[in-house]
């Protein structure tokens, strides 16, 4: 079998300072979409602002702001690069059930997120669920809809993969945004923290 190429290219080509910290550049073999580029939907691809894309997330998004957009959700914490290649890895080695997708404007950086993870059942032949996780839009990006592209290409991804639904929590403020989404209401969310 022949041995594959791999490609040198880095992003960025040289050490950039991000988050006070100097980053080392990443080659393109590290930097692979976490999961099939095929599994974002063509339609909300074209459905967005001029110049916005949105992909599956990669190594290189903690570079681009990937961490401050979920700022706008809830406490992030500081998370050195170091830390953030290994949970990057660790989710990687599981992206049939991990699809981390990012929003990046015009320059390339990241302003929107949002997760679905898919659980296996027994119940309903095997059934597969997913859950929608972590949405946020940077406060200067929210009113463009790109939440609702984001819940549409999570929702793609979920059909495509063989999920019989998605399910989310949420609290009361959004409820309004979820239900233009396409969500109903269904059940009580109960926690139990440690
Ligand atoms: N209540 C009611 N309607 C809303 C709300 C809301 N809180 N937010 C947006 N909408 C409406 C918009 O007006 C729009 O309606 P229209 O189609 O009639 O014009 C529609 O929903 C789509 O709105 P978007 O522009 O796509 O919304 P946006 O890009 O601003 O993203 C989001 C919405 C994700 C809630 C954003 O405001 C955000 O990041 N908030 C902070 C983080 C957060 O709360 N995330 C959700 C946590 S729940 C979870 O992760 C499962």
């Amino acid at each position: 079998m022949a041995t594959p190429t791999i490609a040198q290219a880095t992003i960025p080509a040289e050490p950039t300072k991000t988050m006070s910290s100097t980053v080392t550049p990443v080659t393109d073999l590290e930097d692979g979409p976490l999961f099939p580029a095929s599994l974002i939907s063509p339609e909300v691809i074209s459905l967005l602002p001029t110049d916005y894309t949105i992909r599956p997330l990669r190594r290189s998004d903690y570079q681009r702001g990937y961490l401050d957009v979920l700022r706008v959700l809830t406490t992030v914490g500081e998370i050195s690069e170091e830390q953030w290649d290994k949970r990057f890895d660790w989710i990687k080695s599981r992206n049939d059930e991990y699809y981390m997708l990012v929003v990046c404007d015009g320059a390339d950086r990241v302003v929107g997120t949002g997760s679905l993870i898919v659980e296996r059942k027994f119940i309903h032949e095997l059934g597969m669920v997913g859950h929608i996780e972590d949405i946020a839009v940077e406060k200067g990006q929210q009113g463009k809809k790109l939440g609702l592209r984001i819940i549409q290409a999570l929702d793609f991804v979920a059909a495509q993969v063989g999920c019989y639904k998605s399910i989310l929590d949420c609290s009361e403020a959004n409820e309004g945004f979820y239900v233009k989404c396409g969500f109903k209401r269904a059940g009580l969310e109960m926690a139990h923290y440690y």
